[in-house]
């Protein structure tokens, strides 16, 4: 949410930065900014994505090697030119970008304006950069100690990054509960600041991540991390193993789509080297040490939110019945509020594409002051998420750029599913031969996923007939029920078609009233233990005219005749059924959000990393 990039070094820092913004753009796109530090200190900013920003530009004076951007995703104050950051300072000497909310502004703002300030858009961030100017003023103290003395006493979430136009070559940037990362440049004193790794990677893969209530400094090219206490850290430099082609789109016209079409490759990537299905050995290195908490676990409490949320339901299945723990599933967002009871012998699992959901992160910072132990189930590698968690397994999936998750869920599947299955063969409740089959079922499931995605071109016909519709109901049943509210998940956000998923058989609760001609039901009907009873779901559907388009098993009879369009995917193990079934809801979604003209990487609204709560 809200993505910054920041430069400083001997190059032009208006390309870095504005490129930067472009693949940062995911994060939001109300309105996109730049500051550039050429003696004087020019800010531009406009309404509406990078691409609007940079077409306003084409007279502007972009010189300078030390700058700041911004692309928004707006909390306080609408998207306009005037909110948009970076904000100057009230005698416009420093600048600000910024990605969080500072909760105590209203305060802080009051105050000033009792001193004479004035301000011009209705930000926080506008707030707290005249905060620091104030204290400067009043203190005479160094803009880094005025940064310092500044963030001691907000209140919320920040990451940013300040300029002055008195402090040449020189960027201020701190973090609470927002990500930073810095680039280590190959030119000497060359330094990068970005929200993620992917504006940096082109220019250098050393990283460093700023950890909470830590300040860097860069100054005439040197690096100095300090404690908001002021004591000195020594920065642990990470190389990145990201390349630059997992960050284009490679010839497709959407990152949702690559990322759709990525998926035989992301899930062959979460399970290499981990499983093998000839040896019959399943190993999840990064659990090992805690290993016998989780066969010991009284209780499993997966925390998530979004897509996320729906991997954690299927693995509440999955856990339940092979690993036989019980398992709660809840959003991050209530947990967070409320009083859970945690027991000495429970342990969380928290599931997060990004690593840097905020109310994931605040769920998980509670159930550690209970005592818990936590195992994270993460993407982006050296995230806020990993970083906090005791254990935890990466997906591996590959940088997830379109704001829809797909190859993220797949990955998710694929780790919580090896994690119930090693969990089920350790504690010997599982049968050597039943292990061994679903062992060599995962090894099959990339170039399964492979064959789901060869019926594009039918899926994008059927998506033809229906893309005018305004409501979708998704059903399905055991652990293809939440694969039901997946889909519905994605055709609601990328298409703005209404759309629910429910288990099939509470349709009969309420929402069969809702059935009538008009009606699109997509049912998920996988030749399972199940399958009988959604055959009947799928007759009463029938029975009260609604159409129905059911994922079914390849080879399928009996709803084909039933259903107006059906959908194969093929064959597997019943546990594995949800990395098949997920894939033409993916690209159903996505075929009608493109006929109705809607701009899927960047559905109205959202943005992929919600660093706010
Ligand atoms: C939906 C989607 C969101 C995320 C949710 C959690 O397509 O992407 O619902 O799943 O915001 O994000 P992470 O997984 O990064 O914690």
């Amino acid at each position: 949410m809200c993505g910054i990039v920041g430069y400083t070094g001997h190059k032009n820092a208006y390309p870095i930065i504005i490129g930067g913004l472009e693949r940062l753009e995911y994060r939001g796109y109300d309105s996109a900014g730049i500051a550039l530090l050429n003696g004087d200190l020019n800010v531009y900013k406009k309404k509406g994505k990078v691409d609007d920003l940079k077409k306003s530009l084409t007279h502007a004076k972009l010189d300078g090697n030390t700058g700041i951007g911004h692309t928004r995703w707006a909390t306080h104050g609408e998207p306009n030119d005037i909110n948009a950051h970076p904000h100057y300072s009230n005698n416009k000497d420093l600048v600000i970008v910024h990605n969080g909310i500072i909760e105590n502004y209203n305060a802080i703002k009051q105050d000033l304006i009792n001193k004479g300030y004035q301000f011009e858009s209705q930000t926080d961030t506008e707030v707290l950069v005249s905060f620091i100017e104030d204290i400067q003023k009043n203190t005479q103290a160094s803009l880094e100690e005025s940064v310092r003395f500044a963030l001691q006493k907000v209140i919320g979430a920040y990451a940013i990054v300040v300029m002055s136009k008195n402090s040449p070559q020189t960027l201020i940037a701190a973090r609470k509960g927002s990500p930073l990362v810095i680039g280590v440049g190959k030119d000497e004193g060359e330094y990068f600041i970005a929200s993620d790794a992917t504006p940096i990677i082109e220019y250098t893969n050393e990283v460093i991540y700023l950890d909470d209530l830590e300040i860097a400094v860069i100054r005439d090219g040197n690096l100095t991390i300090k404690n908001l206490d002021s004591t000195i850290k020594t920065p642990y430099i990470h190389t990145l193993e990201m390349s630059l082609e997992a960050i284009e789109k490679g010839g497709y016209p959407y990152f949702m789509l690559k990322e759709i079409f990525e998926q035989p490759k992301s899930v062959t990537n979460s399970l290499r080297g981990r499983v093998n299905a000839d040896e019959g050995t399943l190993t999840l290195g990064g659990l090992s040490e805690y290993m016998n908490r989780l066969l010991t676990a009284d209780r499993i409490i997966i925390l998530g939110c979004g897509t996320s949320w729906h991997a954690g339901l299927v693995a509440e299945y999955l856990f339940e019945e092979y690993a036989r723990i019980p398992v709660e599933v809840e959003y991050a967002s209530e947990f967070r509020y409320r009083n859970p009871i945690i027991k000495e012998n429970d342990v969380i699992i928290a599931i997060s594409q990004s690593g840097e959901t905020a109310d994931t992160l605040a769920a998980i910072e509670l159930a550690k002051s209970k005592g818990a132990k936590i195992f994270g189930v993460c993407n982006v590698v050296g995230a806020s998420i990993p970083r906090m968690t005791d254990a935890g397994v990466y997906i591996h999936a590959g940088p997830e750029i379109g704001v829809a998750s797909t190859k993220a869920f797949t990955g998710q599947l694929s780790v919580l599913t090896m994690m119930a299955l090693m969990i089920a063969h350790k504690k010997g409740i599982i049968a050597e031969s039943e292990f061994r089959e679903i062992l060599t079922e995962l090894e099959l499931i990339p170039q399964k996923i492979q064959k789901a995605l060869e019926v594009s071109d039918k899926i994008e016909k059927i998506a033809s007939k229906f893309k005018d519709a305004t409501n979708f109901l998704y059903l399905g049943r055991g652990n293809n029920f939440p694969v039901a509210l997946e889909g519905a998940l994605k055709l609601k956000e990328i298409s703005y078609i209404h759309a629910e998923g429910y288990p099939a058989a509470e349709m009969k609760h309420g929402p069969i009233a809702l059935i009538d001609k008009e009606m699109p039901v997509v049912f998920i009907a996988p030749q399972d233990g199940i399958y009988e009873k959604i055959v009947s779901n799928i007759q009463e559907v029938k029975a009260r005219a609604g159409k129905v388009i059911a994922i079914v098993t390849e080879g399928e009879k009996n709803i084909k005749e039933m259903a107006d369009y059906t959908i194969e995917i093929p064959a597997t193990h019943q546990m594995l059924t949800p990395l098949l079934s997920v894939i033409p809801l993916q690209l159903l979604s996505y075929y009608i959000a493109i006929m109705r003209g809607c701009d899927v990487d960047k559905p109205r609204n959202l943005a992929k990393s919600v660093t706010v709560e």
